[in-house]
């Protein structure tokens, strides 16, 4: 027998939302729509898929491992340095190379609950220390948080937007949060839905990456460049804390094809504009209809809505989505997320709910 560590044993499994092909096999179903983990639903930029196929010719080679083109497209959009700038398998595994980089086992890393869920599991995964404050009022407590760092701190993670949230912090709160932040400590602020944000308030990350200070701003092509299927995401932060994830990060991480879709798809500004629009519209209609059945919900600035149910009803209310071919996340007991589609299924999930909430 394989002993496996206790650390590693009272992980709890990630539980990604139910592919759609999965729910129809199972339940022998078909037209089933998935609002479940805060894809594009309107497909992948039409540009990417255009270089994607022309890309197809050199598969039999290795990819490029410094992504090359890729990194001179970020570095002149972002207007920072080549070499300010990691590659990862999805921003998931920069989180993993960010945590595996800079903590040993003892070390401390402050998270927010209920936050993006991929962060604890990796601090356990290496015998870190995870440090949960909860929300408050929907959003990070970023005084609490930067009031339990320790000499053990090595990580503190903000996703801003939040993820299951879709709530942000504000400028005035980053401000006076990083102002107290000591130099050991590495902030992660994870930007996934960095794009979708509307309020003028959000906070400007990069502002203290320019400043100097040891911020790592991760985003990704998973969201609103639709290329989740393709797994690439990328992470901005001074040269030395890039230099040292370089290390642990292997070679080929980024396949040829995701690099190619992922330089094309940051060029493709009609898609970009559209996914928008398409959100804001789908984020209209759904707030209206929420409100008309009395459903509460916590106002989103990214392409998902965290919605409140009455006590304990949300594993039912979950259950009976799915069975009429609605899968949408269940988060805990008293709240469902989900993530804003096409405006037919917007209209699909709304009627849906509306019979489901009734029995
Ligand atoms: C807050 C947040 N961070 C990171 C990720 C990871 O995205 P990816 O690995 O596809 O870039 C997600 C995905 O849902 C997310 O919600």
């Amino acid at each position: 027998m394989i002993h496996t560590p206790e650390h590693i044993n009272t992980i709890n499994p990630y539980v990604p939302g139910k592919p759609i092909e999965e729910l129809e096999r199972e339940l022998g179903i078909a037209g089933s729509i998935k609002l479940a983990s805060n894809e594009n639903p309107i497909g992948p930029s039409p540009l990417a898929i255009k270089a994607l196929r022309k890309g197809m010719n050199d598969l039999n080679r290795y990819p490029d491992g410094s992504c090359y083109y890729l990194r001179q497209a970020l570095s002149e959009s972002l207007q920072v340095k080549p070499e300010e700038i990691i590659f990862g398998n999805g921003s998931n595994e920069i989180i993993e190379l960010a945590v595996r980089t800079f903590l040993v086992p003892g070390d401390e890393a402050i998270m927010a609950h209920p936050s993006f869920v991929v962060y604890s599991t990796i601090v356990q995964a290496v015998q870190g220390k995870n440090i949960i404050v909860p929300l408050k009022d929907w959003r990070h407590d970023l005084q609490e948080m930067v009031s339990r760092i320790t000499k053990k701190t090595k990580l503190v993670f903000i996703a801003n937007p939040n993820n299951p949230t879709g709530t942000i912090n504000t400028r005035t709160e980053m401000n006076a949060f990083m102002e107290k932040v000591p130099e050991g400590v590495l902030v992660v602020v994870d930007e996934a839905y960095y794009e979708y944000v509307t309020d003028s308030e959000y906070a400007d990350s990069m502002q203290y990456f320019r400043k100097g200070r040891n911020i790592l701003i991760l985003r990704t092509f998973s969201k609103i460049y639709g290329l989740a299927g393709l797994r690439i995401g990328y992470g901005t932060a001074g040269a030395e804390i890039i230099a040292a994830m370089n290390r642990v990060r292997q070679p080929f991480n980024i396949n040829s094809l995701a690099q190619k879709a992922a330089v094309a798809a940051l060029r493709d500004e009609k898609h970009l504009a559209k996914t928008k629009l398409v959100n804001e519209k789908g984020k209209k209609y759904l707030y209206k209809n929420l409100d008309a059945l009395k459903i509460a919900y916590v106002p989103t600035d990214a392409n998902f809505i965290y919605i409140h149910l009455k006590d304990k009803t949300a594993p039912q209310i979950y259950d009976s989505l799915l069975k009429k071919g609605v899968i949408i996340r269940p988060m805990g007991n008293n709240a469902i997320r989900v993530t804003i589609g096409l405006p037919e299924e917007n209209k699909r999930f709304i009627e849906t709910m509306e019979t489901v909430v009734r029995l």
